[in-house]
């Protein structure tokens, strides 16, 4: 089973210069205890973009073109069809966590999406695609105010393939 975490601004922005754009210490925390444990997968830019490689106590799986290439820690796949026939049929949750690319390839797999909305726009160079509430339902939905470790309003929403 495939699913997506990603937090995403009113805008749709999810990253600038192969960076996040804000700093939410709750969505980190529920970022980690969701992953915890279990297989996440990214594209080679946000792999590139954690500031101490792979993520501990997860197993790591890092999509790219580039055969030749090895990152300590992680498991390599070099194709989107190699991820679905190897993640999308076992019946254990696995976390696509980005970026941009890997969202837009892999949302039509996915049964479930971890949705952080920030209730903010800002100025970007990736984002999220539409979520189209045709095809998703909420399943839950938790709304915070900002405050002093989180310098925006932000909602947690599961949301789940209908
Ligand atoms: N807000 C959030 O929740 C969140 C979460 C994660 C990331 N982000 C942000 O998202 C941004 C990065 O996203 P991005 O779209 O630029 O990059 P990305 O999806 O992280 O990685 C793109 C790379 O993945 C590989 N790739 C993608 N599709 C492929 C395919 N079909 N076959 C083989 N390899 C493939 C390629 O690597 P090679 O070039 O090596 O071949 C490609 O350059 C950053 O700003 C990051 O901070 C935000």
């Amino acid at each position: 089973m495939i699913s997506i975490i990603v937090a995403v601004a009113e805008n749709g922005a999810i990253g600038k210069d192969n960076d996040l754009i804000w700093h939410l210490s709750d969505d980190l925390k529920r970022f980690k205890a969701l992953t915890t444990g279990h297989t996440i997968v990214m594209g080679r830019k946000t792999y590139e973009s954690l500031p101490k490689g792979a993520l501990p106590n997860r197993t790591n799986v890092v999509l790219t073109a580039n055969t030749e290439v090895h990152f300590p820690n992680c498991t390599l796949v070099h194709s989107i069809d190699e991820i679905i026939k190897t993640y999308g049929d076992r019946p254990e949750e696995h976390f696509v966590i980005g970026g941009g690319r890997l969202y837009e390839a892999l949302l039509p797999f996915a049964e479930k999406i971890y949705l952080t909305k920030v209730h903010q726009s800002f100025d970007a160079d990736v984002f999220f695609p539409e979520i189209d509430e045709a095809i998703w339902k909420e399943e839950s939905r938790e709304d915070f105010l900002a405050s002093e470790k989180n310098e925006y309003a932000y909602s947690f929403i599961n949301l789940l393939r209908k």
